[in-house]
């Protein structure tokens, strides 16, 4: 378990100090795929850098598994780094070395012999997909592939927690898609913790159990990530999940009386004739303004946009009776919540 405790950060520079991280505390169980997101220079990346201590804390402890890497010394602390891994948005491939070369580098810093480093780089090669390109150099690859290359050097010490620095940002969506495939798959084989950090809600919710939001370096809102797609309570979490829909519908409709975000929680809930039975019950009448369904972990959601005209009367009667249905959320969105 990684516990990041009252964390914070003050960076000096000549111009001030900027206060990267204030007060942030995380919880990251074993074996779970967490993702940290938030716009850009919110703190993400020097959040992820206090889990490993590239930076040192100004404040606050960031516990693994109960140890204080605050009070590590730099030799205890280069041992932690072998259980906790990285890879970046830039891949950061040793250019004159190969593949093979690139995987067996953190073994042979290790002590590993060269002749068991050459046969475990292999291994890991062929976990990532890439058993043939072992004699090829970075620049010969796709991005996608020095992704995976990268994955696997990060996997040579056997780690118990990898950290992915905006490990998809530079690949296009499919490329995208495969790596997080990639990485969910080393989750669940492996059982290794995976920290994900990105500014997209789209990885988040391809990949991550749970999410913390991170808004001018603070937790804004954390949890399962079900739960904060389905009711974002802070304005950095509605900012992150209602950003396409709440566009499109601007686009396209706008002038509603209210506007309420209805989200179905898997395939029971999506079955109640929730517009016509309004209608029926309530005698309240309601347009769909916009829908779709995604996937999240392995369950299916589906979100609507509705305009209901009326008072706020009406309104509260619509919340309270589409909020009666089990799993079902709604909450009334504003034009500015975008
Ligand atoms: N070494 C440093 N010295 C001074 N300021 C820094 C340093 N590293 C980061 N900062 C500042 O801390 C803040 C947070 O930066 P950080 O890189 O953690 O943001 P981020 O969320 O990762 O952003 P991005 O999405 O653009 O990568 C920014 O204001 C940044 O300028
Ligand atoms: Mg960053």
């Amino acid at each position: 378990m990684i516990e990041i405790k009252n964390v914070s950060k003050v960076f000096k520079t000549k111009e001030g100090t900027v206060d990267a991280l204030r007060d942030v505390n995380i919880t990251i169980p074993d074996g779970d795929i967490f993702g940290i997101i938030g716009m850009s220079g919110a703190g993400k990346s020097t959040l992820v850098r206090c889990i490993n201590m590239l930076e040192k804390p100004t404040k606050g402890s960031v516990l693994i598994d109960d140890t204080d890497l605050c009070t590590l010394s730099e030799k205890q602390l280069r041992k932690v780094r072998k259980n906790v891994t990285m890879i970046f948005q830039s891949f950061n491939l040793l250019m004159q070395k190969n593949c093979l070369k690139n995987v067996c580098f953190p073994l042979e810093l290790a002590g590993v012999k060269r002749a068991d480093a050459k046969k475990r780089a292999l291994e890991l090669l062929e976990l990532v997909g890439l058993q043939d390109k072992a004699k090829a150099y970075p620049a010969q690859l796709s991005g996608g592939q020095q992704q995976r290359v990268a994955i696997a050097r990060a996997l040579a010490t056997d780690p118990k927690v990898l950290l992915c620095d905006e490990a998809t940002s530079a690949l296009d969506p499919n490329t995208t898609g495969a790596i997080l495939e990639l990485i969910a798959d080393i989750n669940k084989k492996l059982g290794i913790t995976v920290v994900v950090i990105t500014h997209q809600m789209s990885v988040v919710e391809r990949i991550c159990k749970h999410v913390a939001i991170i808004d001018d370096g603070c937790v804004a809102e954390q949890g399962e990530v079900a739960q904060v797609f389905a009711d974002p309570e802070s304005d950095a979490a509605k900012q992150l999940v209602y950003s396409d829909e709440l566009s499109k519908i601007i686009d396209q409709c706008g002038g509603f009386g209210h506007t309420v975000r209805v989200v179905f929680n898997g395939a029971e809930a999506a079955k109640t004739p929730l517009i016509a039975q309004l209608a029926e019950s309530k005698g309240i009448l309601a347009n769909i303004a916009y829908a779709s369904t995604k996937s999240i972990g392995d369950k299916a959601y589906g979100s609507m946009i509705l305009g209901i005209d009326g008072d706020e009367k009406v309104l509260a009667q619509s919340l309270d009776f589409i909020t009666s249905i089990k799993g079902i959320t709604a909450r009334e969105v504003f034009v500015n919540d975008k």
